[in-house]
Protein backbone atom coordinates (compact mmCIF):
# COMPACT_ATOMS: atom_id res chain seq x y z
CA UNK A 1 0.00 0.00 0.00
CA UNK A 2 0.98 3.89 -0.55
CA UNK A 3 1.56 5.72 2.97
CA UNK A 4 3.57 8.51 4.07
CA UNK A 5 6.32 7.95 6.38
CA UNK A 6 8.48 9.87 8.73
CA UNK A 7 12.08 9.10 10.27
CA UNK A 8 13.33 12.37 10.77
CA UNK A 9 12.08 14.07 14.11
CA UNK A 10 14.07 17.37 13.19
CA UNK A 11 12.79 17.55 10.03
CA UNK A 12 9.18 17.38 11.25
CA UNK A 13 6.63 17.33 7.57
CA UNK A 14 9.63 18.39 5.49
CA UNK A 15 11.13 14.88 6.27
CA UNK A 16 7.76 12.92 4.71
CA UNK A 17 8.34 10.51 2.26
CA UNK A 18 5.58 8.47 0.05
CA UNK A 19 6.57 5.37 -0.13
CA UNK A 20 5.08 1.75 -0.54
CA UNK A 21 4.90 -0.47 2.55
CA UNK A 22 3.35 -3.85 3.40
CA UNK A 23 -0.53 -4.31 4.70
CA UNK A 24 -0.08 -5.58 8.29
CA UNK A 25 -2.62 -8.38 9.86
CA UNK A 26 -5.17 -7.53 12.10
CA UNK A 27 -4.46 -8.77 15.78
CA UNK A 28 -7.03 -9.60 18.39
CA UNK A 29 -9.86 -7.18 18.55
CA UNK A 30 -8.47 -4.88 15.50
CA UNK A 31 -10.18 -3.88 12.27
CA UNK A 32 -8.08 -3.31 9.07
CA UNK A 33 -9.97 -0.22 7.52
CA UNK A 34 -9.67 1.09 4.02
CA UNK A 35 -8.66 4.94 4.50
CA UNK A 36 -11.06 7.23 2.19
CA UNK A 37 -10.01 10.48 4.30
CA UNK A 38 -7.16 11.30 6.72
CA UNK A 39 -7.29 14.53 8.80
CA UNK A 40 -4.13 15.67 9.87
CA UNK A 41 -2.51 18.76 11.62
CA UNK A 42 1.34 18.86 11.69
CA UNK A 43 1.85 19.21 15.74
CA UNK A 44 0.53 15.44 15.63
CA UNK A 45 4.14 14.90 14.96
CA UNK A 46 5.11 14.72 18.38
CA UNK A 47 3.98 11.81 19.23
CA UNK A 48 4.86 9.35 16.30
CA UNK A 49 8.11 8.32 16.83
CA UNK A 50 7.90 5.26 19.38
CA UNK A 51 5.86 2.60 20.70
CA UNK A 52 4.79 2.52 23.89
CA UNK A 53 7.97 1.15 25.39
CA UNK A 54 9.53 4.43 23.82
CA UNK A 55 11.38 2.04 21.53
CA UNK A 56 12.43 4.21 18.14
CA UNK A 57 9.65 2.45 15.32
CA UNK A 58 10.83 5.18 12.46
CA UNK A 59 10.02 4.71 9.49
CA UNK A 60 6.29 5.59 11.06
CA UNK A 61 3.65 6.23 9.34
CA UNK A 62 1.89 9.76 11.26
CA UNK A 63 -2.03 10.75 11.20
CA UNK A 64 -4.15 9.85 13.77
CA UNK A 65 -7.94 10.56 12.34
CA UNK A 66 -9.68 8.90 9.51
CA UNK A 67 -12.67 7.91 8.20
CA UNK A 68 -12.99 4.96 5.64
CA UNK A 69 -14.66 1.04 5.13
CA UNK A 70 -13.58 -1.69 7.56
CA UNK A 71 -12.58 -4.50 5.41
CA UNK A 72 -10.95 -7.08 7.90
CA UNK A 73 -11.56 -8.35 11.50
CA UNK A 74 -8.84 -9.76 13.99
CA UNK A 75 -9.51 -12.77 16.17
CA UNK A 76 -12.50 -11.89 18.47
CA UNK A 77 -13.26 -8.65 16.80
CA UNK A 78 -16.77 -7.32 17.63
CA UNK A 79 -19.31 -4.38 16.73
CA UNK A 80 -18.11 -3.33 13.68
CA UNK A 81 -18.38 -5.79 10.32
CA UNK A 82 -16.62 -6.02 7.12
CA UNK A 83 -18.30 -3.14 4.80
CA UNK A 84 -19.16 -0.40 7.64
CA UNK A 85 -18.43 2.67 7.24
CA UNK A 86 -16.53 3.93 10.10
CA UNK A 87 -14.40 7.28 11.75
CA UNK A 88 -12.12 7.64 14.31
CA UNK A 89 -8.88 8.34 16.14
CA UNK A 90 -5.97 6.08 15.80
CA UNK A 91 -3.50 5.05 18.62
CA UNK A 92 -0.87 7.56 19.17
CA UNK A 93 1.83 4.58 19.22
CA UNK A 94 0.72 2.59 15.79
CA UNK A 95 1.13 3.70 12.24
CA UNK A 96 -1.41 5.92 11.62
CA UNK A 97 -3.66 7.36 9.17
CA UNK A 98 -1.62 9.17 6.23
CA UNK A 99 -1.73 5.42 3.82
CA UNK A 100 -4.35 3.55 1.83
CA UNK A 101 -5.09 0.87 4.56
CA UNK A 102 -4.55 1.27 8.85
CA UNK A 103 -4.55 -1.67 11.03
CA UNK A 104 -6.29 -0.74 14.25
CA UNK A 105 -8.39 -1.53 17.53
CA UNK A 106 -12.19 -1.29 16.68
CA UNK A 107 -12.90 0.25 19.82
CA UNK A 108 -11.35 3.43 18.43
CA UNK A 109 -14.18 4.07 15.60
CA UNK A 110 -17.46 4.79 15.34
CA UNK A 111 -20.26 4.41 12.39
CA UNK A 112 -19.97 6.78 10.04
CA UNK A 113 -23.51 7.84 9.10
CA UNK A 114 -24.34 7.01 5.15
CA UNK A 115 -25.03 10.69 4.62
CA UNK A 116 -21.89 11.64 6.22
CA UNK A 117 -18.60 12.42 3.26
CA UNK A 118 -15.41 10.84 4.11
CA UNK A 119 -14.22 14.24 3.98
CA UNK A 120 -16.31 15.52 6.68
CA UNK A 121 -15.71 12.36 8.46
CA UNK A 122 -12.25 12.63 9.05
CA UNK A 123 -11.78 16.13 9.99
CA UNK A 124 -13.96 15.24 13.00
CA UNK A 125 -12.64 12.88 15.17
CA UNK A 126 -9.68 14.86 17.64
CA UNK A 127 -11.25 18.32 17.09
CA UNK A 128 -14.56 16.97 17.52
CA UNK A 129 -13.92 14.93 20.60
CA UNK A 130 -11.24 17.17 21.75
CA UNK A 131 -13.38 20.20 22.46
CA UNK A 132 -16.47 17.69 23.98
CA UNK A 133 -14.18 16.07 26.58
CA UNK A 134 -12.36 19.32 27.16
CA UNK A 135 -15.82 21.43 27.80
CA UNK A 136 -18.29 19.02 29.35
CA UNK A 137 -15.74 15.57 30.37
CA UNK A 138 -13.33 18.23 32.27
CA UNK A 139 -14.62 21.86 32.28
CA UNK A 140 -18.23 20.87 33.47
CA UNK A 141 -19.44 23.30 31.40
CA UNK A 142 -23.41 24.78 31.66
CA UNK A 143 -25.82 26.88 30.19
CA UNK A 144 -25.39 30.35 31.63
CA UNK A 145 -21.58 29.78 31.89
CA UNK A 146 -18.97 31.96 29.86
CA UNK A 147 -15.96 30.47 27.74
CA UNK A 148 -12.82 32.28 26.62
CA UNK A 149 -12.21 30.08 23.67
CA UNK A 150 -8.50 30.29 21.93
CA UNK A 151 -8.12 29.92 18.52
CA UNK A 152 -11.58 30.37 17.76
CA UNK A 153 -11.62 30.07 14.15
CA UNK A 154 -8.60 26.86 14.67
CA UNK A 155 -9.75 22.84 14.07
CA UNK A 156 -10.66 22.45 18.00
CA UNK A 157 -11.28 26.21 18.61
CA UNK A 158 -14.03 26.59 15.95
CA UNK A 159 -15.45 22.80 17.40
CA UNK A 160 -15.26 24.65 21.22
CA UNK A 161 -17.34 27.50 20.31
CA UNK A 162 -20.26 25.29 18.44
CA UNK A 163 -20.51 23.38 21.45
CA UNK A 164 -20.51 25.73 23.48
CA UNK A 165 -22.92 28.03 22.37
CA UNK A 166 -25.13 25.11 21.60
CA UNK A 167 -25.41 24.08 25.25
CA UNK A 168 -26.47 28.28 25.91
CA UNK A 169 -22.53 29.63 27.01
CA UNK A 170 -21.55 33.09 26.50
CA UNK A 171 -18.50 32.35 23.81
CA UNK A 172 -15.37 34.85 23.81
CA UNK A 173 -13.78 33.36 20.72
CA UNK A 174 -9.70 34.56 20.43
CA UNK A 175 -7.32 34.50 17.07
CA UNK A 176 -5.80 36.10 14.12
CA UNK A 177 -7.33 39.52 12.81
CA UNK A 178 -8.60 37.53 9.95
CA UNK A 179 -10.02 35.40 12.04
CA UNK A 180 -12.99 37.79 13.07
CA UNK A 181 -15.70 36.74 10.97
CA UNK A 182 -15.28 33.09 10.95
CA UNK A 183 -15.04 33.13 14.60
CA UNK A 184 -18.31 35.38 14.80
CA UNK A 185 -19.52 32.53 12.33
CA UNK A 186 -19.17 29.76 13.83
CA UNK A 187 -21.32 31.18 17.07
CA UNK A 188 -19.17 33.33 19.11
CA UNK A 189 -20.49 36.06 20.85
CA UNK A 190 -17.52 38.43 20.80
CA UNK A 191 -14.06 38.10 19.55
CA UNK A 192 -10.76 39.07 20.57
CA UNK A 193 -7.50 39.96 18.08
CA UNK A 194 -5.03 38.50 19.79
CA UNK A 195 -2.37 40.53 18.47
CA UNK A 196 -4.37 43.79 18.57
CA UNK A 197 -6.62 44.04 21.31
CA UNK A 198 -6.44 43.60 25.18
CA UNK A 199 -7.17 40.14 26.25
CA UNK A 200 -7.43 41.36 29.86
CA UNK A 201 -10.47 43.34 28.48
CA UNK A 202 -13.43 40.28 28.47
CA UNK A 203 -13.74 40.34 32.20
CA UNK A 204 -13.87 37.35 34.35
CA UNK A 205 -15.14 33.87 32.43
CA UNK A 206 -16.00 30.44 33.92
CA UNK A 207 -13.85 28.76 31.97
CA UNK A 208 -10.49 29.05 29.54
CA UNK A 209 -10.10 26.46 26.82
CA UNK A 210 -6.50 27.00 25.84
CA UNK A 211 -4.94 25.13 22.34
CA UNK A 212 -2.54 28.08 22.31
CA UNK A 213 0.11 28.34 25.81
CA UNK A 214 3.14 30.32 26.05
CA UNK A 215 1.80 33.66 27.64
CA UNK A 216 -1.57 33.55 26.32
CA UNK A 217 -1.71 30.75 28.26
CA UNK A 218 -0.34 31.72 31.19
CA UNK A 219 -2.59 35.74 30.93
CA UNK A 220 -5.54 33.51 30.77
CA UNK A 221 -5.33 31.99 33.93
CA UNK A 222 -6.03 35.13 35.74
CA UNK A 223 -9.27 35.52 33.39
CA UNK A 224 -10.88 32.82 35.50
CA UNK A 225 -13.57 33.33 38.30
CA UNK A 226 -13.36 31.79 41.72
CA UNK A 227 -15.08 28.02 40.61
CA UNK A 228 -13.61 27.97 36.96
CA UNK A 229 -11.54 26.00 35.11
CA UNK A 230 -8.69 26.28 32.60
CA UNK A 231 -8.37 23.59 29.97
CA UNK A 232 -4.98 23.04 28.43
CA UNK A 233 -4.71 20.84 25.69
CA UNK A 234 -0.95 22.21 25.12
CA UNK A 235 0.49 20.83 27.98
CA UNK A 236 1.27 21.49 31.50
CA UNK A 237 -0.72 24.42 32.76
CA UNK A 238 2.38 26.54 34.16
CA UNK A 239 -0.41 29.54 36.17
CA UNK A 240 -3.16 27.87 37.61
CA UNK A 241 -6.34 30.30 38.25
CA UNK A 242 -6.35 31.48 41.94
CA UNK A 243 -9.51 29.48 43.05
CA UNK A 244 -10.19 27.94 40.02
CA UNK A 245 -8.99 24.25 38.29
CA UNK A 246 -6.77 23.71 35.64
CA UNK A 247 -6.65 20.53 33.87
CA UNK A 248 -4.30 19.36 30.79
CA UNK A 249 -5.28 16.30 28.87
CA UNK A 250 -4.85 14.26 25.96
CA UNK A 251 -7.71 13.55 24.05
CA UNK A 252 -9.21 9.55 24.05
CA UNK A 253 -11.65 7.88 21.53
CA UNK A 254 -14.92 7.35 22.54
CA UNK A 255 -17.47 5.91 20.25
CA UNK A 256 -20.26 7.08 22.44
CA UNK A 257 -19.33 10.80 21.45
CA UNK A 258 -18.34 10.55 18.45
CA UNK A 259 -21.69 9.64 17.74
CA UNK A 260 -22.99 12.69 19.63
CA UNK A 261 -20.44 14.79 17.33
CA UNK A 262 -21.31 13.68 14.02
CA UNK A 263 -25.07 13.49 14.83
CA UNK A 264 -24.79 17.30 15.39
CA UNK A 265 -23.12 17.35 11.98
CA UNK A 266 -26.13 15.67 10.53
CA UNK A 267 -29.03 18.02 12.02
CA UNK A 268 -26.57 21.14 11.13
CA UNK A 269 -25.69 22.23 14.83
CA UNK A 270 -22.11 21.65 14.34
CA UNK A 271 -20.62 22.82 11.00
CA UNK A 272 -16.72 20.74 10.15
CA UNK A 273 -14.00 23.18 9.43
CA UNK A 274 -11.94 21.64 6.68
CA UNK A 275 -9.34 23.97 5.35
CA UNK A 276 -6.62 22.61 2.59
CA UNK A 277 -8.29 18.82 1.21
CA UNK A 278 -5.72 17.41 -0.50
CA UNK A 279 -4.76 13.35 -2.49
CA UNK A 280 -2.34 11.38 -0.64
CA UNK A 281 0.19 11.88 -3.63
CA UNK A 282 -0.07 15.80 -3.47
CA UNK A 283 -0.29 15.47 0.46
CA UNK A 284 3.56 16.41 1.47
CA UNK A 285 3.26 19.41 -0.51
CA UNK A 286 0.25 20.65 1.44
CA UNK A 287 1.53 20.01 4.60
CA UNK A 288 4.99 22.46 3.50
CA UNK A 289 3.04 24.67 1.98
CA UNK A 290 3.46 28.40 3.37
CA UNK A 291 0.31 29.89 3.03
CA UNK A 292 -2.20 29.79 5.48
CA UNK A 293 -5.36 26.86 5.54
CA UNK A 294 -7.24 27.93 8.82
CA UNK A 295 -8.71 24.46 9.74
CA UNK A 296 -7.79 21.13 8.79
CA UNK A 297 -5.89 19.82 6.30
CA UNK A 298 -7.80 16.54 5.00
CA UNK A 299 -5.82 13.85 2.26
CA UNK A 300 -8.62 12.16 0.68
CA UNK A 301 -7.04 8.86 -0.01
CA UNK A 302 -9.32 6.90 -1.93
CA UNK A 303 -11.65 8.29 -4.02
N1 LIG B 1 -4.14 17.45 23.97
C1 LIG B 1 -4.88 17.04 22.97
O1 LIG B 1 -5.55 16.02 23.05
C2 LIG B 1 -4.91 17.82 21.67
C3 LIG B 1 -5.90 17.54 20.73
C4 LIG B 1 -5.96 18.31 19.57
C5 LIG B 1 -5.03 19.33 19.37
N2 LIG B 1 -4.07 19.53 20.31
C6 LIG B 1 -3.10 20.65 20.12
O2 LIG B 1 -3.84 21.85 20.21
C7 LIG B 1 -3.26 22.84 19.38
C8 LIG B 1 -4.32 23.42 18.45
O3 LIG B 1 -4.73 22.39 17.56
P1 LIG B 1 -5.68 22.72 16.32
O4 LIG B 1 -5.81 21.47 15.56
O5 LIG B 1 -6.91 23.41 16.77
O6 LIG B 1 -4.73 23.75 15.51
P2 LIG B 1 -5.16 24.90 14.51
O7 LIG B 1 -6.23 24.44 13.60
O8 LIG B 1 -3.89 25.42 13.93
O9 LIG B 1 -5.83 26.02 15.48
C9 LIG B 1 -5.09 26.87 16.32
C10 LIG B 1 -5.65 28.29 16.09
O10 LIG B 1 -5.08 29.16 17.08
C11 LIG B 1 -4.49 30.26 16.38
N3 LIG B 1 -3.34 30.75 17.13
C12 LIG B 1 -2.28 30.04 17.54
N4 LIG B 1 -1.41 30.83 18.19
C13 LIG B 1 -1.95 32.09 18.18
C14 LIG B 1 -1.52 33.34 18.67
N5 LIG B 1 -0.38 33.49 19.34
N6 LIG B 1 -2.32 34.40 18.47
C15 LIG B 1 -3.49 34.28 17.80
N7 LIG B 1 -3.95 33.11 17.31
C16 LIG B 1 -3.18 32.03 17.49
C17 LIG B 1 -4.07 29.68 15.05
O11 LIG B 1 -3.82 30.67 14.10
P3 LIG B 1 -2.52 30.48 13.14
O12 LIG B 1 -2.82 29.28 12.30
O13 LIG B 1 -2.46 31.73 12.36
O14 LIG B 1 -1.35 30.30 14.06
C18 LIG B 1 -5.27 28.81 14.72
O15 LIG B 1 -6.34 29.55 14.20
C19 LIG B 1 -2.10 22.14 18.65
O16 LIG B 1 -0.90 22.42 19.34
C20 LIG B 1 -2.44 20.66 18.77
O17 LIG B 1 -1.32 19.83 18.74
C21 LIG B 1 -3.98 18.82 21.45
Amino acid sequence: MKAIVVSDQAAGTAGMKLVERPERQAAINDVIVQIHASGFVPTELTSTWTDRLGRDRTPSIPGHELAGVVTALGYGTTGLSVGQRVFGVADWYRDGTLAEYITMEARNLAPLPGDVDFTVGASLPISGLTAWQGLFQHGRLQAGQSVLAHGAAGAVGSMVTQLASEVGAYVIGTGRAADRQKALDFGANEFVDLDNDSLEDVGRVDLVFDVIGGDIGKRSAHLIRAGGTLVSIVGSVEVWPVNGLAIDFVVESDRAQLSEIVQRVRDGRLTANIGNVSTLNDAIAAFNSTHRHAGKTVVRVHQ
